[in-house]
């Protein structure tokens, strides 16, 4: 079978020393790699380097080896292209149909799925102007990862820095693996919970649970991967932040919900993946609660918590927005599910049985899928990434 073939455009920002990291994962794991830089990104890291890495040679403009007709063949032929890093100036000229040297070119004549992946100063991604043009290539089908936040060339820090490029590699191979499919949550907004809620008692002591906040990150992944801008609420998980998502951290449910509800105001879906505490210790005790000789130590009272599930199911930020909630059930597992997507009001409940040793932690589930109409949509037990694009394969024909 032929190489998939993916070209990887380069575009002039330090980040480009990075991509070189990305290209051999690319080359290592089988693709055919052409590497289309851009003038400025020579200046980065040089015409040698990008050949000896692809097998090919790195051209930037098409004036060279006219008689292939590069500037339409390349793209033509691809299978993804990939744009690491993407500058302020490139995602401008890719969202205004610019074509002045090959990469701008091959952009426009690639019938494939392409993936940008910015990297700026943070005051360059939050201009309007490259907000603006962020959204019209979204909108358009293209895979825009948010930038990551973190230590920026020089001594800030702040959004807009290169994702690692293993995870910008595991977002190529995702839409690679979508193949033909159209990126049907392209220009969507999703909010995601994921993990699981600590309730503290002192500074050192709380109440949790045993969620691992996996199944949250893999619907999170598998949305990008379908085009759409993700927000993760993430409560106390230890999974490193995937790339391409803005991340919200969280700790307690109180704290859950005022990040969803935000990030909720213009999403077109909302999961709830989170294992929220139903309760939270009435009293915290700012200090240490100490054990006292012949003392019982005091009960701990509770209260409730608030139900975001069923909050944002009843409040809809927006007309037509879905929300889908989760439901991890020891006994009876349909019957309980039934009754708790009544009781929560959301548009599709997820519904896994869960124990000692099921699914906590574990890199797989398995789950029945609830509708109101009384639809089921069993997930037979797999990759949790798998019941994940089942859960997008089944919220994007109800967006409106
Ligand atoms: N959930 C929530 N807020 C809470 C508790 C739960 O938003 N305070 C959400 C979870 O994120 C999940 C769904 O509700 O999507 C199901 O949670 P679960 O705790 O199983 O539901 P409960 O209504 O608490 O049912 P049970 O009687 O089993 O505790």
């Amino acid at each position: 079978m032929d190489k998939p073939k993916v070209v990887l455009g380069v575009s002039g920002g330090i980040a480009a020393y990075k991509a070189c990291e990305l290209l051999r994962r690319l080359t290592e794991s089988g693709h055919d790699v052409r590497v289309v830089p851009t003038e400025s990104a020579l200046h980065f890291v040089g015409e040698a380097t990008w050949s000896a890495l692809s097998g090919h040679p790195a051209v930037t403009q098409v004036w060279e080896t006219v008689h292939e007709v590069p500037h339409v063949r390349i793209g033509q032929q691809a299978d993804l292209v990939v744009v690491a890093p993407a500058t302020a100036d490139m995602l401008a000229k890719a969202a205004h149909g610019l074509a002045d040297d090959l990469l701008t070119n091959t952009l426009l004549t690639a019938r494939c799925p392409v993936v940008f992946a910015p990297a700026m100063h943070t005051e360059m991604w939050e201009n309007a102007a490259t907000q603006e043009n962020v959204a019209t290539l979204r909108r358009r089908g293209a895979v825009v990862l948010e930038p990551a936040v973190g230590r920026l060339t020089g001594v800030d820090t702040g959004k807009g820095r290169f994702p690692e490029p293993g995870e910008i590699f595991e977002v190529c191979r995702r839409v690679l693996a979508r193949g033909a499919r159209e990126p049907d949550l392209a220009g969507r907004h999703v909010v995601i919970s994921a993990g699981g809620t600590r309730e503290p008692l002192d500074p050192v002591r709380y109440l949790g649970n045993r969620s691992s906040g996996k199944q949250g990150y893999a619907l999170a992944r598998t949305a990008v991967a379908r085009g759409a801008r993700v927000t993760l609420v993430a409560a106390n998980s230890e999974l490193p932040d995937p790339a391409g998502v803005d991340v919200v951290h969280v700790g307690t449910a109180v704290q859950l919900r005022e990040a969803v509800i935000k990030a909720a105001a213009d999403a077109d879906a909302v999961v709830m993946a989170a294992a929220v505490a139903d309760f939270r210790p009435a009293r915290y005790a700012e200090g240490k609660i100490k054990k006292r000789d012949g003392e019982e130590p005091e009960p701990v009272a509770l209260v409730r918590n608030p139900d975001v599930l069923a909050e944002l199911s009843a409040d809809r930020a927006r007309p037509g927005q879905i929300v889908v909630g989760f439901a991890a059930e020891t006994d009876d597992v349909l019957a309980n599910g039934r009754a708790k997507l009544a009781r929560k009001g959301c548009d599709l409940l997820v519904v896994n049985e869960v124990g000692e040793r099921r699914t906590f932690g574990s890199e797989e589930n398995e789950a029945v899928v609830l509708a109101p109409d009384g639809t089921e949509t069993p997930v037979p037990h797999g990759p949790k990434e798998a019941l994940a694009d089942t859960v997008w394969d089944l919220v994007s024909p109800r967006l409106a």
